[in-house]
């Protein structure tokens, strides 16, 4: 479960003052499919990166299942991170020297997990996608759908409560998106995991359980 309370997150650009989030304060329960929406700059990358404790709020508190991790120093933070939460983008971010295998496998490294668990969860989780067959080849090799089903893969391979997704269908064509969408609402009934992504698309809000509207960096319902 996350809380956030009256959470504002300022940018200040030279003498400018962006309010990028103000006074949202919301709770996400456990094995929720929640859609945050709005235009382009409203603020729901904001709002997902405080969630994903990537930054941090100007003000407000933050809790993840019951902790308050609103001063957790920054790199406990991280641990707290890998730990927990999986994480989605829009342009895939997956690491082009590295195979789609290296690439899943990449969070684990970085956790210290041995490399036989570490083959062990690779594999599992490429299963899960549908990519088993992919796994020696190079992201360029891939289509933009199997590239977010690797950007999935990874995000999965920490076996984290909650993944977020940032605008994860921007850059595919509809049906790509809906497929994708379909594959996380699937991980979210059978797995239990809690998802919120972003996303502006009115067809692809329709698969959400709970629709949550940013105008401005405000919620606007709720
Ligand atoms: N690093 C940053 N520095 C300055 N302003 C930012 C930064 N990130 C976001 N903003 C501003 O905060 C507002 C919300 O942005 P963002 O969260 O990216 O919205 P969205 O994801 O809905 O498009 C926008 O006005 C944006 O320009
Ligand atoms: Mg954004």
């Amino acid at each position: 479960m996350v809380t956030l309370e009256e959470i504002s997150k300022n940018y200040y650009l030279g003498s400018t003052v962006v309010n990028a989030v103000s006074d949202i304060s919301i709770t996400v329960n456990d094995g929720e499919f929640m859609a945050l929406v709005g235009p382009s700059g409203s603020g729901k990358s904001t709002l997902l990166n405080i969630i994903g404790c990537i930054e941090k709020p100007t003000s407000g508190r933050i809790t993840l299942d019951g902790t308050d991790v609103t001063d957790v120093p920054t790199d406990r933070l991280a641990d707290i991170r890998a730990r927990r939460i999986g994480y989605i983008f829009q342009t895939f971010n997956l690491l082009p020297v590295l195979t789609v295998s290296e690439n899943v496998e990449y969070p684990l490294h970085l956790q210290g997990v041995d490399k036989a668990e570490r083959r062990r969860r690779v594999e599992k989780v490429l299963h899960e996608v549908g990519l088993e067959r992919f796994s020696t080849h190079k992201p360029a090799e891939l289509s933009g759908g199997q590239r977010q089903r690797v950007a999935i893969a990874r995000a999965l391979v920490g076996s984290p409560s909650m993944i977020l997704a940032d605008e994860p269908t921007a850059n595919l064509d509809h049906k790509t998106g809906m497929d994708i969408l379909t594959k996380m609402k699937e991980l979210n009934q059978r797995l239990g995991i809690t998802f919120i992504f972003s996303t502006h698309d009115q067809k692809i809000m329709s698969i959400a359980d709970r629709i949550v509207e940013l105008r401005d960096g405000r919620l606007s319902n709720n």
